[in-house]
C-alpha cells in the first residue's frame, strides 16, 4: 500500500510484467540488478523523476513472508511495487501464454505457438492479479499506463473498476497481421481487453494498421475504424516510436571508467575490426542468420582472417521455453563450428558471451565497436541500435540494421539489410568494414540528430499529451 503522502505526489502508475529491477538469489543472498529488455531499460532510467510508481514482477519467488516484506520495503524505496507470481503462474502465464503463444505469434512464428487451455487460464488469472494489485494502490487522479503483451486483458479489467479512469496501453512488440491474429481461439477477449484503454500505442504504422484490421475483422459492425470507439467510448490508436535516454548513453561514453575499459577491449582486438551484437537470446533477433552471414564473409574474404571479430553479448532470456533452449544449443554448435574451421592459434573469429553486463561495461563495448550489427527477423523497435549511435562521439562507427526492426524506419542513414538474404548481408558487412571514415561520420551524425531529438522523454511526453487529449475529447462528447 502507498501512504496517503505518496499518493498525493504520484502522477502515473506504470504497469508491466517485469519491473526495471530484477532480484536473483545468489548464494542465499538477494541480488538486485537492472532488468534487460527494451521496456525496462528505456523507461527504467527516469520514471521516478515524474513521481511515477511502477508495478510489476521482480522475477523472484520469496521463500517466506519475512523475505517478501523485506523485498517490498527495498523496492518501495525505488517507487517499485512488486506483484509476486507462483511457480505455476510463471510456467503457464509467463513462459506459457506470454512467451509460447503471444510472443511467437506476434513475431511471425505460428509454428512455435503452443495453444493450451491451461496457459490461457493462467493468463487470465495473472492479469486479474495485476488488476487487484492496481486497485489496492491506485488513486482516481492517477494516469495508468499498461505496457506490453503480457497484460493485454488488464486495460478492460481496470476500466470495469473505474469507468472514467485514464488508461493508456503500449504494445512494445509487433502486432501481427489479421490472418495470424485470428488464429487465436481467444482473439476476441484479447482485443476487447486492449480496448479498455483510452489510448493504444504502437511503434510503427504497420502495427497500427494490423491492429485496426484485426479489430474490424473480429468485431465487424461493432467498430467504426475511422471514428474508433467501443460502446460509444472514443479510443485513440496511434504511433509512438520509442526513443532512448540519449544523454545517459552519450555521457557514459565520456566517463573515464568506460573509456579505459573500451581501450582495453581495443588493445585486445588490436588491428581487427570489431563487429558487435547485443541482444537477449531470442529467435526474433536473427542470431542464426547473423552467424551464417559472418561465416560467409570469412569464406568470401579469406584476407579478413585474423582481421575481424564478431563479438556477441547475449543475455539469457526465457531459458525454460522450448524454442529458446533449442536456439541456445544451435548457437553453441554454430559458434564452435565457425571458430574451429576459421580460427587459428591466438585468434578466434567469434567471441561469444552468454550473460548480461553492467551498464558501464556495455557502454564501453559500444564505444569500442567499429560496427554494430542488428539482424532482427522481426523487432518492435530495437533500442540497442539507438544506444550504439548515442554512445559514439565520432567514427569509426557503422550501424548495420535489419529492415525488420522498428528502429530502421528512423535510422535511414544506417546500412539496411534483409537478414534472410545471407549473401547480401555478408556483402553489406564487407561494405561496412571498407566504409571510408568520412562517410561513416556523415551517416553517424545524421542518425545522432534524430535519436537525440526523439528521446524516451519525448516519447513519454507525447504519449501522455495524447492521452490527455483523448480524455478531453471524451468529456466534450459526454457533455454534448
Ligand atoms: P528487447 O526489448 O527485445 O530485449 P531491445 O533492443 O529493444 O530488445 O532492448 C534490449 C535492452 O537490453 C537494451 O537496452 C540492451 O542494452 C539490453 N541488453 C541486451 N543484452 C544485454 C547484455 N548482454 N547485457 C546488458 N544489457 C543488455
Ligand atoms: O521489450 C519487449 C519485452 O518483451 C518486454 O516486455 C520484456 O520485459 C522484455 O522484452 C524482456 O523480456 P522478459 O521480461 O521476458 O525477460
Amino acid at each position: 500500500m502507498l501512504h496517503s503522502k505518496d499518493r498525493s505526489t504520484v502522477k502515473t502508475l506504470i504497469i508491466s510484467n517485469r519491473l526495471p529491477i530484477k532480484i536473483e538469489r545468489k548464494k542465499s543472498k538477494l541480488k538486485f540488478t537492472a532488468s534487460e529488455g527494451g521496456l525496462a531499460t528505456g523507461l527504467g532510467s527516469f520514471y521516478k523523476e515524474n513521481g511515477s510508481y511502477w508495478l510489476g514482477w521482480p522475477g523472484i519467488i520469496p521463500k517466506n513472508k519475512e523475505e517478501e516484506a523485506y523485498i517490498r520495503e527495498e523496492l518501495k524505496k525505488l517507487n517499485l511495487i512488486p506483484v509476486f507470481l507462483t511457480e505455476k503462474q510463471i510456467r503457464d502465464y509467463y513462459e506459457g501464454f506470454s512467451n509460447a503463444v503471444l510472443w511467437p505469434l506476434c513475431h511471425y512464428r505460428p509454428s512455435y505457438v503452443e495453444l493450451k487451455e491451461s496457459y490461457w487460464n493462467a493468463y487470465q488469472e495473472v492479469n486479474q492479479l495485476f488488476a487487484e494489485a492496481t486497485a489496492e494502490i491506485v488513486d482516481p487522479s492517477m494516469r495508468i499506463w499498461v505496457h506490453d503483451y503480457q497484460l493485454m486483458l488488464l486495460p478492460m479489467m481496470l476500466r470495469e473498476m473505474n469507468e472514467s479512469a485514464s488508461i493508456g496501453y503500449f504494445h512494445h512488440i509487433p502486432f501481427p497481421p489479421v490472418e495470424l491474429f485470428q488464429m487465436l481461439p481467444w482473439r476476441e477477449e484479447l482485443l476487447r481487453g486492449l480496448l479498455g484503454a483510452d489510448l493504444v500505442g504502437f511503434h510503427t504504422f504497420e502495427n497500427v494498421d494490423n491492429f485496426l484490421d484485426s479489430c474490424s475483422g473480429i468485431f465487424q459492425n461493432e467498430i467504426d475504424r475511422d471514428n474508433f470507439r467501443l460502446s460509444g467510448r472514443r479510443i485513440s490508436v496511434d504511433v509512438f516510436p520509442m526513443g532512448i535516454d540519449y544523454e545517459k548513453y552519450s555521457q557514459q561514453a565520456l566517463s573515464p571508467e568506460t573509456i579505459t575499459y573500451s581501450q582495453r577491449l581495443k588493445n585486445l582486438f588490436k588491428d581487427q575490426k570489431l563487429i558487435l551484437s547485443v541482444d537477449r537470446l531470442d529467435y526474433s533477433k536473427g542470431i542464426i542468420q547473423r552467424l551464417n552471414a559472418f561465416e560467409l564473409l570469412l569464406n568470401m574474404h579469406p584476407e579478413l582472417i585474423g582481421k575481424v571479430v564478431l563479438f556477441m553479448l547475449i543475455v539469457p532470456s526465457r531459458d525454460q521455453v522450448n524454442q529458446y533452449k533449442k536456439l541456445r544449443n544451435e548457437i553453441d554448435r554454430m559458434v564452435g563450428n565457425i571458430n574451429s574451421v576459421y580460427g587459428k592459434p591466438g585468434w578466434q573469429p567469434v567471441a561469444y558471451f552468454y550473460h548480461a553486463v553492467p551498464f558501464e561495461i556495455l557502454s564501453a563495448h559500444y564505444l569500442a565497436a567499429d560496427i554494430c550489427l542488428i539482424t532482427s527477423l522481426y523487432d518492435g523497435m530495437n533500442l540497442v541500435s539507438k544506444e550504439y549511435i548515442a554512445s559514439k562521439q565520432d567514427a569509426p562507427a557503422v550501424l548495420v540494421i535489419s529492415e525488420f526492426a522498428g528502429a530502421s524506419k528512423e535510422l535511414s542513414d544506417a546500412l539496411q539489410i534483409n537478414p534472410y538474404a545471407v549473401r547480401r548481408t555478408s556483402e553489406t558487412l564487407y561494405e561496412a568494414i571498407e566504409m571510408p571514415l568520412e562517410e561513416q561520420a556523415e551517416r553517424l551524425s545524421a542518425s545522432q540528430e534524430i535519436i537525440s531529438k526523439f528521446t524516451v522523454h519525448h516519447w513519454v511526453n507525447l504519449f501522455m499529451e495524447r492521452l490527455s487529449e483523448v480524455k478531453e475529447q471524451q468529456q466534450q462528447e459526454l457533455a454534448r
